[in-house]
């Protein structure tokens, strides 16, 4: 019997407790019906961890979080500590985890489900069938360039300043992720950056086309400028197999990229380090959506992201490619059957709750298992 693997949650904020709470609930099934076993932990992140500790990420947890063999994050954030210094706010605790966990590649899929073609605010022609990949550098760029604050000037003006920066390995090493991945797909890779602007983006695109060239030449590589990228996503997503980017146009247009699917609501993500001599990488698994404060507490909220969130993490960093083929299975059964959380619902289908979603998901799990 292989040894269990440990996996720490860290619910966060809003509605993660509850989405958070579904992901438990399939460990635990299988657990019983895959001999699969996760020792689980739980720790505080964000706002949480702030009303407790101060801080929106405690050493302890990022200790936990640098040995664990995964880790599932919930969301970060609300109105409640929108006052607190901006140095300890909410989003700081899964900033430093990106960083000090060095997981510099955020893989987004956008995948249109065919039950829910027709709930994306683009047509059902646009969309239908769409599968891409936005794999976002993390751990660099405008988030964490220095220098960086806001500053007096002697004339009584303040300063803002922030800086985007990227060195060649920085570039190489997610834009090779990103062209590894493509040959699992469609062998398609579009690097995006400003390089009309910025000497930044000059660089990513020289520095990727170096890479190519080199090692990745079997894999049809194109570039585009990000306002272009915004356009042509809603224009033609089809278009699209694996779109690589930097930390800043990754966010933006992820979450663009996320909405030609119906809803926030449905995106999964993983964050990736690099691969250690044992095969092994640090890994943290997230819905895109956010904390939802307007929704949280009220057992309503969708939680298919976390789950596929979870079936990411089987793929990537436990190589159980089947357990994950059965999650998302049984979540395309459920949505096929139409049963809907109020994010993805319409006037024609009933809405379930979180734990209600959680239920029905457990049992296309039997079904499909049997
Ligand atoms: C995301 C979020 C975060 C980001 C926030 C919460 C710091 O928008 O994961 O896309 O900007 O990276
Ligand atoms: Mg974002």
């Amino acid at each position: 019997m292989p040894s269990n693997k440990t996996l720490l949650l860290l619910p966060g904020d809003g509605i993660g407790p509850e989405v958070v709470a579904q992901v438990r609930r399939v460990a635990d099934w299988m657990a019983k019906n895959r001999a699969v076993g996760f020792d689980l932990k739980e720790g505080l992140v964000g706002g949480c961890s702030i009303d407790k500790n101060d801080s929106p990420l405690t050493d302890e947890t990022m200790a936990d979080a640098m040995e664990a063999d995964a880790v599932l994050l919930g969301a970060v954030g609300g109105p409640k500590w929108d006052a607190v210094d901006f140095a300890i706010r909410p989003e700081a605790g899964l900033l430093r985890l990106r960083k000090d966990m060095e997981l510099f590649a955020n893989l987004r899929p956008a995948i249109v489900f065919p039950a829910l073609a027709d709930h994306s605010t683009l047509k059902r022609e646009v969309v239908e069938g769409l599968d891409i990949l936005i794999v976002r550098e993390l751990t660099g760029g405008v988030y964490f360039g220095e220098p960086r604050g806001i500053f007096n000037l002697p004339d009584g003006q303040r300063k803002g300043v922030n800086t985007q920066v990227y060195t060649t390995s920085e570039i190489h090493r997610v834009a090779a992720v990103a062209f590894d991945l493509a040959r699992k797909r469609s062998n398609k890779v579009c690097s995006v950056e400003k390089m009309n602007v910025m000497e930044s983006g000059r660089l990513w695109r020289e520095e990727v086309t170096k890479l190519h060239k080199e090692k990745f030449a079997d894999v049809e590589l194109s570039h585009m400028l990000a306002d272009n990228c915004a356009m042509q996503l809603v224009r033609y997503p089809k278009q699209f197999d694996v779109i690589v980017t930097d930390n800043l146009f990754g966010d933006m247009l992820s979450d663009e990229a996320a909405m030609l699917t119906g809803s926030l609501g449905m995106l999964p993500s993983a964050s990736l380090g690099a691969t250690d001599a044992t095969g092994k990488r640090k890994a943290l698994y997230e819905p895109v959506h956010g904390s939802a404060p307007d929704i949280a507490g009220k057992n309503v909220a969708n939680p298919i992201a976390t789950l596929l969130s979870f079936a990411m993490m089987l793929r990537y960093s436990f190589d159980m490619g089947d357990d994950a083929d059965l999650i998302e299975k049984a979540i395309r059964r459920v949505l096929d059957d139409g049963v809907r959380t109020g994010d993805i619902a319409s006037a024609e289908t009933a809405k379930v709750s979180t734990s209600g979603m959680g239920d029905h998901v457990l049992k296309a799990l039997d079904s499909l298992a049997r």
